[in-house]
């Protein structure tokens, strides 16, 4: 099974996930791909030996990306801190094949504008008593996919948006890789 991980910033889930893929005999990450060419993930997917693609946001709507996934034989799509909405024909041409995490607990926190601190900062203004990640499949309204695996973890009120953006790194790198090793082994 061919994998693919598209992804806009530092990639430490794209790490762990080609980590946690270097040996395994049941899939290999393939690509990782980025609409952002200075991105510090393509020098992780690099130190791994795992091809790059970049893309601008004009060629991705153009269908650029999405030929080059079905050129590449690319079988599942992994988003792992993509900024962009992913235009509705590369996500149809990847139904029930594109996994996507939220670094919060949906259906709270989802939808347009909820990434990066604003989540944790909505976190903490809420005073909510936890937090989480929600690993789900992505269709045309996003956020709205089929839940695949949520964890959660407690937040305090000391807690900065800081303190609660690491305790859901943690629990990312933590399950991220194992859940996608789960949904293709189903
Ligand atoms: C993660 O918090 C993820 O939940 C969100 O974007 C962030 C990506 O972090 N979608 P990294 O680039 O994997 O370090």
């Amino acid at each position: 099974v061919r994998i693919a991980i598209l992804a806009s910033g530092s990639g430490s889930n794209a790490e762990k996930i080609m980590e946690y893929f270097q040996h395994s005999d049941q899939a290999e990450i393939a690509l990782v791909a980025s609409n952002k060419a200075d991105a510090f993930v393509l020098e992780r997917a690099r130190k791994f030996s795992v091809p790059t693609f970049t893309f601008s946001r004009k060629e991705m709507e153009a269908g650029t990306l999405t030929q080059k996934l079905l050129a590449d034989k690319i079988d599942w799509v992994i988003l792992a801190g993509f900024l962009l909405k992913i235009p509705d024909e590369l996500t149809r041409s990847f139904s029930d094949r594109m996994v996507n995490i939220h670094p919060a607990l949906l259906p709270r926190y989802g939808g347009k504008g909820m990434y990066g601190m604003h989540v944790h900062e909505a976190v903490k203004a809420a005073g909510d008593a936890e937090t989480g990640i929600t690993i789900h499949l992505v269709n045309e309204h996003y956020d709205e996919g089929k839940i695949i695996f949520q964890a959660s973890t407690p937040v305090s009120p000391e807690d900065s948006p800081e303190d609660i953006a690491q305790k859901v790194h943690a629990l990312e790198h933590e399950h991220f890789p194992r859940v996608i090793g789960e949904l293709l082994g189903r």
